[in-house]
């Protein structure tokens, strides 16, 4: 039986959830702000992360982490700036917003499985982005974190409405999109959209969460600015599902006729040998992050 929640009530709620969210400590709104302006260094981002201790302490851990290839602790921030670079500092300043923020209901979703898979596709789509040699791999990254983030705020905002829905999803009795749009008017994905575009980040990252299965709002393909990105998240969700990865459903097995992008220079084989290192470093990122086991 469906859920009684009203579509109004849900878009409401909708509302509510995503403007919480929206909100960003001071640091990270500074820091993301630097991450957008060009003349930025890294001693301006080293500065702007000492205000925030938890967060300077995250920086310091993912500096010095063996899996990024560190020989040795990173004890300053400005070096850690200078290890990290900027965007993946603003990569790590959202995703332990994200973590801090979503506060996901125990059942149906919760929030280790959500973000099991969000790191598991942004780490992927760096290295399927990195293997292509595109300077846009740390949006891809980014992109990758953020796409299903619509799903967690619907989660958050009507949980038992939601979790109905992708009961029957799971179950193979309905479409998540068109059930999300029946409950909130938008599907996730545009959900997800509207969150990004309301923080300081590229606007790229944000059409990319939109058209992140492929299509986006009337079936419409992605903007050509975006479209190799798109397609590294597509590949990459198909490649975590594939390996038990998935967020709906966990598993799902790469279909028979799955071939990489032309321009991504991988195989088939290639791509899926991808996985093992990106899960790795997934792992050690949602550890630093804050991630509750
Ligand atoms: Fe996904
Ligand atoms: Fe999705």
């Amino acid at each position: 039986m469906r859920a009684t929640t009203s579509a109004a009530t849900c878009e409401a709620d909708l509302a509510r959830s995503l403007e919480a969210l929206a909100r960003l400590p001071a640091a990270a709104e500074k820091i993301l702000g630097l991450a957008l302006h060009e003349g930025s260094t890294a001693r301006h981002i080293a500065a702007a992360c000492a205000s925030d201790p938890e967060l300077s302490g995250r920086i310091l851990r993912l500096a010095s982490s063996p899996v990024l290839g560190c020989r040795q602790p990173v004890g300053q921030l400005l070096q850690a700036a200078v290890v990290l670079g900027m965007n993946r500092i603003r990569n790590l300043v959202l995703a332990a917003h994200i973590v801090e923020a979503l506060r996901l209901p125990a059942g149906a979703l919760d929030g280790g499985r959500f973000f099991r898979h969000a790191f598991a596709v942004a780490s992927l789509a760096r290295a399927l982005g990195q293997a292509a040699r595109s300077r846009q791999s740390e949006d891809m990254y980014l992109a990758g974190l953020l796409h299903d983030v619509g799903i967690a705020v619907f989660l958050a905002a009507a949980p038992e409405a939601y979790a109905a829905s992708l009961e029957r999803v799971r179950s193979g009795g309905a479409v998540l999109e068109d059930e999300e749009r029946e409950l909130f008017g938008i599907d996730h994905a545009e959900a997800g959209c509207r969150l990004a575009s309301r923080w300081p980040v590229d606007r790229r990252v944000a059409t990319v969460i939109r058209f992140h299965a492929g299509i986006g709002p009337g079936g419409a393909g992605p903007p050509p600015e975006c479209r190799e990105a798109v397609e590294v998240l597509v590949v990459a969700e198909l490649v975590c599902r594939h390996h038990g990865w998935g967020l709906v459903r966990e598993l799902e097995p790469l279909p028979p006729d799955f071939v990489p992008p032309a321009w991504l220079p991988l195989s088939r084989g290639a791509v899926l040998d991808l996985f093992g290192a990106a899960a790795t470093a997934a792992d050690e990122v949602r550890r630093v992050a804050g991630v509750p086991r």
